[in-house]
């Protein structure tokens, strides 16, 4: 009998959505291929729902990628599997902390090494950023990135803004008054078993050539030129403030709150008084670099890791 190819999948989440969305990926591989799940696990865990404080308060470490430590891994740094999906959620624009701690530790980076890898994302909308920056730690870990599965909350952006942090604060994830549920619609985490055909096709062959292009035919990777106008924007200000209120002092400190609520205070007002202006901005951009947005996108859907 021939063995089945094997699956490492890697992951963390706060409410669930995540994991639910890999079981829907993963569920039409059963049977096909042995799948081995590594929950990454935060020795301090994260609170959930967050207070507001709590919640930009995880912002510098996040942006500056000096996350909480998390517990050692269950699986064995040098079993082999022919795949990795490294599922993850961006937070403020970066990989999630409990996700960047398994990148950066020892022992995921020996799991990593020499694997071809698909990251599986379930996001509000910002990803772009997060994805560059896990690019980049997958380069450093010598594993190959070679698909790219995003699934994300399609309301508008400022719609998704309100549902999220409401979600993430007071833990309610349900529809109110004129607004949708908080995150990715069950339509979409329902339809995206579709993605598992090709990872098989890939899986039996042992290559991964065309996998992400198969993907991308299958719509894995949804881009809005705005978006990146929008979060290409965000970029600088968070290194700004996650630098300066980290010069206060670290994750709780009292001595830093009063810059955490100033960050608070002006990234609140700024998305919704600076979204207008951006979704103008890249229409402009969309007229008068037409050419240059379109390579961006492109790029950005990719999972090729541009060299700066
Ligand atoms: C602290 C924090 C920051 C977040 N920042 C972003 C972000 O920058 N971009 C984005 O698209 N979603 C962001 N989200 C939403 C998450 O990516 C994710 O979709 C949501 O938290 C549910 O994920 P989980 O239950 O799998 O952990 C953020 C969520 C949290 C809790």
């Amino acid at each position: 009998m021939i063995a089945q190819p094997k699956i490492l999948v890697v992951y963390f989440t706060q409410t669930g959505q995540l994991r639910r969305i890999i079981d829907h990926v993963v569920a039409p591989l059963e049977g096909k291929a042995t799948v081995v799940y590594e929950e990454i696990v935060p020795v301090q865990p994260f609170p959930f729902p967050w207070s507001k404080q709590e919640f930009f308060d995880a912002m510098p470490e996040t942006v500056l990628g000096k996350p909480r430590n998390i517990m050692p891994l269950k699986v064995n740094p040098d079993e082999h599997f022919d795949l990795v999906i490294m599922a993850y959620q961006p937070w403020f624009l970066s990989p999630s902390q409990p996700v960047a701690a398994f990148l950066q530790s020892e022992d995921g980076r020996r799991l990593l090494k020499d694997k071809p890898v698909v990251t599986l994302l379930g996001c509000r909308n910002m990803w772009i950023n997060a994805q560059e920056k896990m690019k980049r730690y997958l380069q450093q870990a010598g594993a190959k990135l070679v698909g790219n599965i995003v699934l994300m909350d399609k309301h508008p952006n400022l719609v998704s803004l309100i549902t999220i942090l409401r979600w993430a604060t007071k833990g309610k994830k349900e529809a109110f008054f004129v607004f949708p549920p908080a995150g990715v619609q069950e339509k979409e985490i329902v339809e995206s078993g579709r993605f598992a055909a090709p990872i098989q096709v890939a899986l039996e062959k042992g290559n991964y050539d065309q996998l992400h292009a198969q993907l991308l035919e299958l719509d894995s990777v949804e881009l809005k030129p705005g978006l990146i106008v929008l979060e290409q924007r965000g970029v600088k200000p968070f290194r700004f403030w996650a630098n300066y209120i980290s010069k206060k002092g670290g994750p709780g400190d009292v001595s830093r709150q009063g810059r955490v609520s100033m960050y608070r205070a002006i990234l609140l007002l700024a998305i919704p008084v600076l979204s207008p202006f951006t979704t103008i901005a890249s229409w402009l951009k969309l007229l008068l670099s037409r050419k240059q947005l379109g390579k961006e996108v492109a790029y950005y859907k990719g999972v090729h890791l541009r060299e700066e």
